[in-house]
């Protein structure tokens, strides 16, 4: 318990899937948690289910990621309201189920909404928590996936994109530790998980949610789909001091899948 004691962290996509998991268990831990999204209604749940377990402290913070004066906005209040801004989850993203995403068949009007979202959005987060923690240090967490580890043949657009998030995770890293900051920048690239995305993703792949998550289910070698806090925990442990010595890492849960 008690892992991030005293500091306040900004998750962006809280508002469902892993995001929301990881504003559950780092408020669990003793964060103040900023559930940051588009989505205020469900944002505003997660907020009162933290605040309402009396385990932890939690606001929901209106933001689309895309719109730089909204990432502006959040680091005024988590400074004016909080007194800091430690942690940054960058968690929101854009699959876009439902449409085919071969190198064929993407069209462009997708490939730029997954690239505003996943990476153009993922770089104002990482330039706005940098210049809010240049002083004191802090901790940035990129939900890239392992689609950014391997070629993506049903989802073109967003494999690069998440290739993109490893990449520049690195260069924030290495800027930051150059700089002396003391800013660590780690990627964490899920495999599979049991969320809305994933549900979506593993349904369109087969067109039946059971039949696509046996068939995902079976080619993974740990033989499981991940579940939300399984990327939790990885992102608790990036978040907290116990990582004060990890900084460009980029931690693959995914049950063995880029093994292969
Ligand atoms: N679920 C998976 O299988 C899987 C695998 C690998 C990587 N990921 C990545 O993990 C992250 C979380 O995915 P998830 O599965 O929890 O998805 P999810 O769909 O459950 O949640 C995504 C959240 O992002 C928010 N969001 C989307 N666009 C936004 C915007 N412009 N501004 C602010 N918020 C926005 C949504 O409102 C939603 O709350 C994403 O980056 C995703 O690409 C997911």
């Amino acid at each position: 318990m008690n892992r991030l004691q005293g500091k306040v962290a900004v998750i962006s996509g809280a508002a469902s899937g892993i995001g929301r998991q990881c504003a559950l268990r780092f408020a669990e831990q003793g964060a103040t948690v900023v559930i940051a999204d588009r989505d205020a209604a469900n944002g505003e749940v997660v907020s009162s289910e933290i605040n309402a377990a009396g385990n932890g402290r939690a606001v929901f913070q209106q933001l689309d990621v895309t719109v730089a004066e909204q990432w502006t906005a959040l680091a005024e209040r988590c400074v004016g309201d909080f007194g800091s801004f430690d942690v940054l989850v960058n968690g929101a993203g854009l699959f876009l189920s439902g449409i085919e995403h071969t190198p064929e068949s993407e069209t462009l009007d997708a490939w730029h909404s997954i690239q505003a979202v996943n990476i153009e959005g993922l770089m104002l987060g990482c330039k706005t928590a940098i210049a809010a923690m240049r002083e004191s240090g802090g901790s940035i967490i990129n939900i890239s996936s392992v689609a950014g580890l391997k070629a993506s043949i049903f989802a073109t657009a967003y494999g690069l994109s998440k290739g993109a998030v490893r990449q520049y995770t690195k260069s924030v890293a290495a800027h930051c530790a150059r700089k002396g900051y003391g800013v660590r920048c780690n990627s964490i690239h899920p495999g599979i998980i049991n969320t809305p995305m994933g549900r979506d993703a593993m349904s369109t792949a087969s067109g039946d949610l059971d039949v696509g998550m046996e068939r995902y289910r079976k080619a993974i070698p740990l033989r499981a789909i991940g579940e939300p806090d399984d990327i939790a925990w990885a992102a608790l442990y990036l978040a907290s001091d116990e990582s004060r010595y990890v900084t460009g890492l980029e931690m693959v849960v995914d049950g063995g899948v880029a093994t292969l």
